[in-house]
């Protein structure tokens, strides 16, 4: 779909599916809409019956995504995928989509690792019933102590202290602190339309079963509420499950990030 009339037909698509179309949207959305076709940006509309759009992929660079709520998508998006895999790093998108796509195509798919994220979605805010520390809004200078809390965490270490000032600046983030320092961390990661995912939640091992993760991620989402926002939330580790639903987070489904390596 090219130009700025695809771009903004395949987003409408996008957003009406909900939290399926979250990894495209966000997607699309970091992408200026005179770029489809063009350059570093490829949207696919999959046309079923009377050129009705049944699912779309969407590919920034080396990351691409796909959502398709019916089946009869999946076949087409399946050969896009093959056609787009050279250029493709990382491909994510809801798990019924992404298992079909795999299913479809072994052998795309044999050497590509899978990451399956539990997705939940914010119902009504619950308050915590224990007394959690104090939490403020992230500041430039935090960006230091957010970048080691970051380090001991293999799957988020950040590769210096000015890609996490980038990301400060780029999205809202909440630290809790004890002792006058910032222990724990959420931030805003990923935005589409009305949605908006809170995420890269830390705590610094030597303070950790205090509260303060909870304290960050109830920030963050009280900001995004505050902003007419609805919260999504991801994670991989079962363990961390009960933070997460014990504050009104409810599972919606799972999506799945697929990775190559690089050749
Ligand atoms: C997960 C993490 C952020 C929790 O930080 P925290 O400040 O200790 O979390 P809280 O004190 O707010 O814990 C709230 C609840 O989460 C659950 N929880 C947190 N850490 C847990 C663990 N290691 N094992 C089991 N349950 C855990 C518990 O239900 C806990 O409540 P409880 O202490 O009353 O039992 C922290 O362990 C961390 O940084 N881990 C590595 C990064 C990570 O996994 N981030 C989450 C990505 S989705």
């Amino acid at each position: 779909m090219r130009g700025a009339g695809g771009w903004a037909r395949a987003t409408d698509f996008v957003a009406a599916q909900g939290w399926p179309g979250f990894d495209s949207g966000a997607l699309l959305e970091s992408a200026p809409p005179s770029s489809p076709g063009s350059g570093d940006l490829e949207v696919v509309g999959c046309l079923g019956d009377g050129g009705v759009l049944g699912g779309v992929a969407v590919r920034s660079g080396p990351r691409g995504a796909v959502v398709a709520p019916l089946p009869e998508a999946w076949p087409p998006l399946a050969g896009w995928v093959a056609a787009a895999r050279p250029g493709l790093a990382l491909l994510s998108g809801p798990a019924p989509v992404l298992d079909a796509l795999a299913a479809a195509r072994p052998a795309l798919f044999e050497r590509a690792g899978e990451f399956r994220l539990w997705m939940t979605v914010l119902g009504t805010l619950q308050p915590s019933a224990s007394t959690l520390p104090p939490v403020r809004r992230a500041r430039l200078r935090d960006a230091p102590v957010l970048h080691q809390i970051y380090g001991g965490i293999p799957w988020m270490r950040l590769a210096d202290v000015a890609t996490m000032r980038a990301r400060l600046r780029a999205q809202p983030a909440f630290v809790a602190e004890i002792g006058g320092r910032p222990v724990a961390v959420a931030r805003w990661t990923r935005r589409f339309r009305h949605l908006v995912e809170v995420g890269a939640v830390a705590c610094d091992p030597d303070h950790q079963r205090q509260g303060a993760a909870t304290a960050v991620v109830i920030a963050a989402c009280q900001a995004a509420r505050r902003a007419r926002r609805q919260v999504l939330l991801r994670y991989g580790d079962p363990e961390t499950g009960p933070l997460y639903h014990r504050l009104g987070f409810q599972h919606v489904g799972q999506a799945v990030i697929r990775e190559w390596p690089a050749a």
